[in-house]
């Protein structure tokens, strides 16, 4: 069974909806043989890292920069975890009342950094949650999955 692993900070309702537009992606019926596993940013370890095929990593935009809470995992993953996460692929979503961009560069340089494969560009929202934005976080969920099987295929092979 492949492993999706999804490490977020979600500190407001519109953080969760994307949340669990990309839960709800990762979980459909279309890709199968994936397990998906949810864990606050706070809460993720690397155990839970070393065990994903792939990941998706969800932040707030706070201060230009990356949530603190994705960042401590981001601290507490990257030595442990440098030698045996490269390739992995990873997708990624933000949301700011503003400007994201700050908080995109950090997570993708940190992710290039540890030699992570970003599986798709950066899903950024800025404001209200339109449909169109709901419908890119489920495919960004579904892709993610999928990218974990393909991952996990690869391994056994
Ligand atoms: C301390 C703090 C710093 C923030 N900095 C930014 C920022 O740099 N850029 C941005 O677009 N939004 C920023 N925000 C807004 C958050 O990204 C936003 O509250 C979060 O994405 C959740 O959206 P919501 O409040 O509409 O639910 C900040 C919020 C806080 C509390």
């Amino acid at each position: 069974m492949a492993r999706l692993l999804i490490v977020h900070h979600t500190a407001s309702p519109t953080t969760q909806a994307m949340l669990e537009a990309v839960l709800e992606g990762a979980r459909t019926d279309d890709v199968e043989g994936v397990e998906v596993l949810t864990r606050p940013a706070l809460g993720a370890t690397a155990p839970d890292l070393l065990a994903a095929d792939a990941v998706v990593l969800g932040t707030p935009a706070n201060i230009g920069y990356m949530s603190g809470a994705l960042k401590h995992f981001f601290d507490t993953v990257y030595y442990p975890c440098l030698a045996d996460t490269a390739g992995l692929p990873y997708g990624l979503y933000v949301h700011g009342n503003s400007d994201t961009a700050g908080a995109v560069r950090a997570v993708e340089s940190v992710a290039k950094g540890m030699g992570w494969r970003r599986h798709r560009p950066a899903l950024a929202v800025t404001g209200e949650l339109t449909r169109a934005d709901r419908e890119a976080c489920w495919e960004l969920g579904a892709v993610t999955a999928l990218a974990a099987v393909e991952r996990e295929g690869y391994h056994q092979e």
